[in-house]
């Protein structure tokens, strides 16, 4: 028996380069090793105001850049969470077993409630309860998150143990799951922040849709630390940050990049790195394009009954446990 993995994104904002390197491109790679379930989160993404026409097309057009980037429907479920009713219903009772202490202390809901509770949607305080949901209704193993989705995920396992001790046995244990080449890839302005969707200056990302005028613009104008050699070094985290790119995306070693880039300037790596991230993007834009509409709701809907199947058996052990049913 396969290992079970879980992972979703929002249909808001763009995705850009840190979301391929440090997310996506390891859901390509896991698709074998394990049996995976990669769910796009739209009730996820109403916990802030979202335009509704503009929440539609994100939907689609995010389920397209996982196919895009080789998340293949035969071996993987790509799923809208919304089809899968169970997700919402679950919420509700977790949400009762997790705790208003607990909630409060997830970094996420202060920094996106900006620090103002009273002002703040009740669905933002209780996301992570959704979250928890969403991966506990698959019985999952591992679940691929970065860095700022820790705290998520320890809650997760939380309400978990505390339903099992006070219900039985029902939900197993998420672990996360680090990736072997650890890729938090960092904004192109300030090295020191993680490159975001929710950005300001756009010139911090390189957008997976952006065209090679653009990319190559944005990397010129990259920050870079004082400084002449094109090296891994923790002291100058902006070259760093571009190398790490550049690694990736070549798939090279640090020391075979390093090695390349031996006595060149700041000037012919940009060139070079410019170049790489173009020649990626650009078969991956052909492949977003191929995806029309009707092709990916044929993908979303069979992919979310076999998501449906597995939901709704956890959901019944669930309320046999409560004595609801
Ligand atoms: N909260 C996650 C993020 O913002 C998205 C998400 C929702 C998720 N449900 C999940 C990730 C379940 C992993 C597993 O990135």
């Amino acid at each position: 028996m396969k290992k079970r993995i879980f992972s979703g994104a929002q249909p808001t904002g763009q995705l850009h380069i840190g979301n391929y390197l440090g997310a996506l491109k390891n859901w390509v790679a896991l698709q074998d090793e394990y049996e995976a379930f990669y769910c796009i989160v739209n009730l996820h993404a109403i916990t802030l105001p979202q335009d509704p026409a503009g929440l539609r097309k994100a939907t689609l057009d995010l389920a397209r850049i996982y196919l895009a980037a080789g998340v293949d429907p035969s071996r993987s479920t790509i799923f809208i969470q919304s089809d899968v009713p169970e997700h919402a219903e679950l919420t509700w009772v977790l949400s009762c077993i997790a705790r208003m202490g607990e909630l409060e202390r997830m970094t996420q809901f202060k920094d996106k409630g900006k620090g103002n509770a009273e002002r703040a949607g009740v669905g933002l305080f209780t996301y992570p309860v959704l979250m928890a949901a969403d991966i506990l209704l698959y019985q999952t193993d591992l679940v691929p998150v970065g860095q700022d989705q820790k705290q998520h995920l320890e809650l997760c396992r939380d309400i978990a143990e505390r339903f099992n001790r006070d219900y039985g046995e029902t939900f197993k244990l998420p672990d996360p799951y680090i990736p072997p080449v650890g890729a938090s890839i960092k904004s192109l302005q300030d090295p020191e922040k993680k490159m975001s969707k929710s950005d300001e200056n756009p010139n911090g990302s390189i957008l997976l849709l952006d065209d090679a005028d653009t990319v190559t613009k944005k990397i010129k104008r990259a920050v870079t630390d004082s400084g002449t050699t094109i090296d891994f070094d923790e002291t100058r985290p902006a070259i760093s940050n571009l190398l790490s790119i550049y690694q990736i995306l070549t798939e090279k070693t640090r020391h075979e990049c390093v090695e390349h880039f031996q006595g060149k300037g700041y000037g012919h790596f940009k060139t070079e790195l410019a170049e790489t991230v173009v020649e990626f993007l650009r078969p991956f834009q052909e492949r977003v394009r191929e995806f029309d509409d009707e092709t990916i709701k044929s993908i979303l809907q069979p992919g979310g009954e076999r998501a449906r199947e597995i939901a709704a058996d956890t959901l019944g052990d669930v309320y046999v446990a409560l004595g609801i049913e």
